[in-house]
């Protein structure tokens, strides 16, 4: 954190009375800061305060003729390693998620190049609104960081979600941010999504994945560093920015993708939710109901991921497991069984993870030294944090199996 310059952005809610000691911290570590404040942080805390602990007088105005010719607008948005807000309010998310440059924040936010975290604080109902919602998730995939909420007493009275993330948590993430990028110049393949196997031209059997985790990992390699490259099943997410991405459909599209693409892959993340059989034929026209019932005979698909693990020489190679019991024992058995380097289970059929959800935990297993079983769990989450912290891990295994 030592010499880092952060511009931190003071939204109008109450946890604004937390920043100072955010700031003198902050200060600790060698950082200097910068501060915004919106007019409504100036009605929960004085600009005085804020110059007192930073040592700078506050930026408060984006039409201030004598701020501009001392330290104008452009200057300071290009002056930032990094940009955080907190507390950021439900209207400051969604001025952010749309472009909207009104007042000296969100102007700066447009401007500048650095990364942008946020630590959301609002009352628990504004922040599980969808609105809210909707504007985080645009924001998370256009690369914006967040501090989640934690759950507890709010100031209005409530309990819910909707308290800023400890000071200590912010700080953590800021350094995560400004950590060097730990997959710089390694190549990473990925799956994700599901496979669609075609009974006939209109009817095909698939799955219920959506597709967020593979897409959060990949975005999360890229952040890292890595080149990567995304095999994708069909999924209705936009491509993380920065990343390779071939559309296929069905488990042989995929795998005949794979095996293109991991000519020099160092590492290969196979979270695709890939059919495991296919109807042993494809009707050309559609199957017309004749008999009372239809026997489906099906036929096993390539598995990309055992193909991949037995190359030589293999890349580092990580599987998913989703299962709905026995996780633990399930996902050591495939580790050993598929000759993966770490495998990432999850629980699926949980209620609010997994499939079709923002949220999910995962635990990890590899081999550790002396063939020693070894385990991480990480909890649950928004899928692109937990991405980020799988990231970390893989990297870190990456790196002691093949020193540079
Ligand atoms: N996988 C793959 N190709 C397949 C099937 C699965 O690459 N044809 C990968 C998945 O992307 C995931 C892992 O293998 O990383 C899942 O392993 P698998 O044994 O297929 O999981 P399940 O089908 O859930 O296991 P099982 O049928 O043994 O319960």
């Amino acid at each position: 954190m030592q010499n880092k310059q952060l511009l931190l952005g003071i939204s109008g809610g109450i946890a604004a009375y937390k920043t100072p000691d955010l700031v003198r911290r902050l200060r600790e570590q060698g950082v200097t800061v910068r501060v915004v404040m919106t007019q409504g942080a100036t009605q929960f805390i004085t600009p005085l305060t804020l110059q007192a602990v930073s040592g700078h007088p506050p930026h408060l105005a984006l039409l201030d003729a004598e701020a501009e010719s001392a330290f104008g607008h452009i200057e300071l948005a290009r002056w930032a390693d990094a940009v955080l807000i907190a507390p950021a309010t439900a209207h400051c998310l969604a001025k952010l998620a749309h472009g909207l440059a009104d007042d000296l924040l969100s102007t700066l936010c447009l401007a500048t190049r650095a990364p942008l975290l946020v630590a959301p604080a609002m009352n628990q109902q504004m922040w599980q609104a969808t609105a809210t919602q909707a504007n985080c998730r645009l924001l998370r995939e256009r690369g914006v960081r967040f501090c989640e909420p934690t759950t507890g007493a709010l100031a209005c009275g409530e309990t819910g979600p909707g308290r800023m993330a400890e000071v200590a948590d912010i700080i953590a993430q800021l350094s995560t941010l400004w950590r060097a990028p730990v997959l710089a110049r390694r190549r990473v393949l990925v799956t994700a999504g599901p496979t669609r196997e075609d009974l006939d031209p209109v009817r095909f059997i698939s799955n219920r994945s959506s597709g967020r985790m593979g897409y959060a990992v990949a975005q999360a390699a890229q952040e890292a560093g890595a080149e990567v490259v995304l095999v994708s099943g069909p999924v209705h997410l936009p491509t993380p920015t920065g990343v390779r991405r071939l559309d296929v459909y069905s488990a042989q599209d995929m795998f005949n993708a794979v095996q293109q693409q991991l000519v020099n892959a160092d590492i290969f993340i196979a979270t695709a939710a890939v059919a495991d059989y296919r109807p042993a034929q494809t009707a050309d026209e559609k199957i017309k109901k004749t008999a009372h019932s239809l026997p489906l005979a099906l036929e096993r698909t390539p598995d990309i991921l055992a193909w991949v693990s037995a190359q030589s020489p293999a890349p580092f190679t990580v599987g998913f497991a989703a299962e709905t019991q026995q996780v633990a024992e399930y996902a050591q058995d495939k580790l050993a069984r598929k000759k993966l380097d770490l495998i990432a289970a999850n629980q699926v059929g949980l209620p609010g993870q997994g499939f079709d959800s923002d949220y999910n935990a995962l635990q990890l297993f590899w081999k550790g030294a002396d063939e020693q079983l070894e385990q991480q769990s990480l909890a649950l989450t928004d899928k692109l944090s937990l991405a980020r912290r799988l990231i970390q891990q893989i990297a870190h295994l990456y790196a002691q199996k093949s020193p540079e």
